[in-house]
Formats: C-alpha cells, sequence, structure tokens
C-alpha cells in the first residue's frame, strides 16, 4: 500500500464532451475502459464520469448549464482535452509556490472537485497553453 505521494502524479484527464452518454460509447463501450462512477460537481458546473485507465482516470465533463467553464469550452473550441490534472502531495504548498513565482492559481482557496478532491487551477497563460488542476486527489475512488 502506497502513503501520500512524495512527487506529483498525473491523476487524470478531463476532456470536454457535450453529452455523457455519446463520450461513454466511445470510453467504455468500444476502448472497454471501466467506469467507475458518474457524478455532478456544482462547484464547477460538470458532471463528469470517471474511467480508469491504468494508474490514472480519464474524466469525462458535461456541461451542467450554459454558464459551466465546460459549456464555453465547448462553444469555443469544441470537444477535446479541457485540462490536464496533477495530484500534488501538498496542495497548499504548491499554489504558494505558484504565487511566489508569479503564476497564481485561479481561486485563492481550493474548492470541492469530483471524488471528494481540493482541487486549483492554475490558467493555460501561465502553463503552457494548459488548463492545469491541481488537485489533493481522489477520496472516493481509492488509489
Ligand atoms: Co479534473
Amino acid at each position: 500500500m502506497n502513503d501520500q505521494p512524495s512527487k506529483p502524479e498525473l491523476d487524470h484527464l478531463g476532456i470536454a464532451v457535450p453529452d455523457l452518454e455519446q463520450g461513454l460509447a466511445l470510453w467504455r463501450d468500444t476502448l472497454g475502459l471501466e467506469l467507475t462512477g458518474i457524478e455532478e460537481v456544482p462547484s464547477e458546473g460538470v458532471r463528469v464520469a470517471v474511467l480508469q485507465i491504468g494508474g490514472t482516470r480519464i474524466e469525462l465533463l458535461e456541461p451542467l448549464n450554459d454558464e459551466s467553464p465546460v459549456a464555453k469550452h465547448l462553444e469555443k473550441r469544441g470537444a477535446g482535452i479541457h485540462h490536464v490534472a496533477v495530484k500534488v502531495p501538498d496542495l497548499e504548498a504548491a499554489q504558494q509556490r505558484l504565487r511566489d513565482a508569479g503564476k497564481p492559481p485561479l481561486r485563492d482557496e481550493a474548492r470541492p472537485g469530483a471524488g471528494g478532491a481540493r482541487v486549483n487551477f492554475l490558467h493555460p497563460k501561465h502553463a503552457g497553453g494548459v488548463l492545469l488542476e491541481l488537485t489533493t486527489g481522489h477520496g472516493s475512488h481509492g488509489d
């Protein structure tokens, strides 16, 4: 059994989809990934399908409403990779290091994400064009 990792790990890739069932038709039904859960994350305005792939996950993100950041992503850029999520051993410390480096996270405080994680984001302008999610990792989906 692993203790808290001391190095960052790839936690999941977030993929924006207009329709969760359509996404599941590919990732679960055709490619054979295991669906470990579907949940709503109102704080992010999304319904999330979590699929296990090796030691990491793919999260399909369907917007809950037009105000959802994922709805805006679909509108501007279409379906596709929305964010890369990195699990960090100490979220507070990681956020502080980014502030110190002049790359402040999007929010002052981390918020609840899928699976009981706490998350914050780094804007693509600070992260080489990638929306970067920093996460404590999923509590309820196991490790
Ligand atoms: Co995510």
